[in-house]
Formats: C-alpha cells, structure tokens, sequence
C-alpha cells in the first residue's frame, strides 16, 4: 500500500554513487520522474543513462549543493523543467572519522561537514518548501544514521550534522505537517558504498549492500513513517533515553573492542567486499 511513486517528480541528492544511485534506480523502476543531483556529472550521467537505459525517467542536475547560487539555479530548473516536486530525498553528504583529540585544531571538520550534511539540506528543504506548500502536499526524506541513536564515538563532526538535521525535520513536521508536509528520518546502519569505504578497516565488517538500503529509501517514499529503522536502532534510542550515562560507559569498551578485532581481520586480509 502507500504512495504509488508512478509519476512522482522525486529529486534525490547524492545520487552519483552509493545508496542515493541505488534509491534512484528502485524509484524510477516503479515510474517515478527522478532528478539525480551530485556534484561528479560524469558519474550522474552515467546514473541517469542507466536509468533511462531500463526505461526509467532520469534527469542528471550537476550542481555542489554547498554553492547557494547553484542550489538555488538547480531548483529553479528542476520545477520548469518537471513542474513540480513531490519528494525530496536529501541524502548527500560526506563524513570524517576521526577522535575529538585528533580534531581540537580542526574546526574545518566541522564546517564542512556541516556545509553538506546540514545546512546544504536546509538550503534545498527551503527553496523546495514553498512549491510544496503551494501544491498541498510534499514530502521530505533524510538519510541518517542508526549511530545518532547510539553512543559511536570516532564521528562527532557526522553525527552532530545528522542529529541537527534530525531535529530540524522534527520541526518541519511538527510546524507543518498539518499543511501537508510529511518527513522521513531513515537510519542506516553501516552500508557498503565509497562513504563507509573511506575506512580501511571497515572492510571486515559485514555490511549492508546499497540496493538494500535503496529499499529503506523506498519505503520511506512509498509509506511516509516518520522514520525508518532498526529494532537495534530503537533498542539503543530507547535505552538512551532511559539510562544514557550508563548505556554511553557500559558500551565505551565494546566500541574499542569492535575496532580493535575490526583492525585485526582487515589486517590478516578477512575482508568483505
Ligand atoms: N554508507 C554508510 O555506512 C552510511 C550509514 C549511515 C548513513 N549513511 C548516509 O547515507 C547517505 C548516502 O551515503 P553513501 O553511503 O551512499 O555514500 P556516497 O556513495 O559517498 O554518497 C554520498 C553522495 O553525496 C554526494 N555529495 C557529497 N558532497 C556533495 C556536494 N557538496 N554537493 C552535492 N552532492 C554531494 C556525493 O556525490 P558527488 O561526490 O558526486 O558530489 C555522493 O553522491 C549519506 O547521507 C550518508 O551519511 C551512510
């Protein structure tokens, strides 16, 4: 059931690789118009010729979302072009792993993370906003993290830009659900793309594909739940909620231990590829 996404105009940013290619590829195979956004054309081209290649409709858009004249160019063409937008998928971004000691004399971290994961997101949410509100109707999708519902270390500058675009979806909604305006946090957990490949001793761990994760994407288009999670991802947000000092200390150590084993079987070559 749900919302057929036949004839959705549904813009998805981050669409050059990863999960947000996968998520395009699974949305127009069900009739959706996609507009894939990214800054590397080639590899949104050849997104969009594969698309079309299977008979979808894809339209390639490249654009830094980070550059306010180009965010607000592409925008503008998106809705000559297709005439309106009925969900956006804001699922670009970059993350950086690394400790807090590591990063006292690197502010820059944060702000370019934040540049993309927040207020780039911001940004397109607001230039989309007002043609939704127009129409009655729109929806708005993020791609977070399970680790915004748990205590990960290593990530601050990442999980602090999804948690802040967490918080200003929960505003959106609650401000203007009532006009017609629905959202959708998904948390992923760790998944297989050039995001989490950054990471050289992630490759001994299991992981999800990108086609898997599209279907998370899918359901939060087509069912519109206020998020789309994991039972791990509840039992942490729910433990958190309940015992967050205790849960934070008690699992410190399982962290350290994870990346430590993590670093051993990457390094003896016991890798998942
Ligand atoms: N992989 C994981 O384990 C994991 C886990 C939880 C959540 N997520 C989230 O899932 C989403 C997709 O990530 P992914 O894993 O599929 O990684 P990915 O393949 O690296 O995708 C990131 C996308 O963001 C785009 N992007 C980055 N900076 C941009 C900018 N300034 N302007 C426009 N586009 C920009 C990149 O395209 P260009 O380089 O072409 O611009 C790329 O298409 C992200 O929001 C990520 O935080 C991933």
């Amino acid at each position: 059931m749900g919302i057929d996404p036949a004839g959705q105009v549904i813009v998805i940013t981050g669409s050059s690789s990863g999960i947000g290619a996968a998520a395009a590829h699974r949305l127009a195979a069900r009739g959706a118009t996609v507009c894939l956004l990214a800054r590397r054309a080639d590899e949104l081209a050849a997104v969009a010729e594969a698309i079309r290649g299977s008979g979808g409709d894809a339209h390639a858009y490249p654009v830094d979302l980070t550059d306010d004249a180009a965010a607000r160019d592409v925008v503008g063409r998106v809705l000559a072009e297709h005439g309106r937008i009925d969900v956006l998928v804001n699922n670009a971004a970059r993350s950086i792993r690394r400790p807090i000691t590591a990063s006292l004399d690197r502010l820059h971290d944060h702000e370019r993370v934040m540049a993309i994961n927040y207020f780039a997101a911001v940004r397109l949410i607001s230039l989309v906003l007002p043609s939704m509100l127009e129409q009655g109707r729109g929806h708005v999708t993020i791609s977070s993290t399970l680790s915004t519902q748990v205590p990960i270390p290593l990530f601050s500058a990442y999980l602090a830009s999804k948690s802040a675009l967490e918080s200003y979806l929960r505003s959106l909604s609650a401000e203007l659900g009532h006009r017609g305006i629905t959202t959708t946090v998904v948390h992923f957990p760790m998944v297989r793309t050039e995001m989490s490949g950054g990471t050289e001793i992630y490759r001994a761990m299991r992981m999800m594909g990108p086609d898997e994760a599209s279907r998370w994407i899918e359901r939060a288009v087509v069912s519109r739940p206020s998020r789309v999670t994991s039972a791990f991802g509840v039992a942490g947000e729910t433990s958190m909620a309940l015992l967050p000092g205790v849960v934070t200390r008690a699992t410190a150590p399982f962290f350290r231990r994870m990346d430590r084993n993590l670093a051993r079987r990457a390094a003896a070559g016991d890798v998942h590829e």
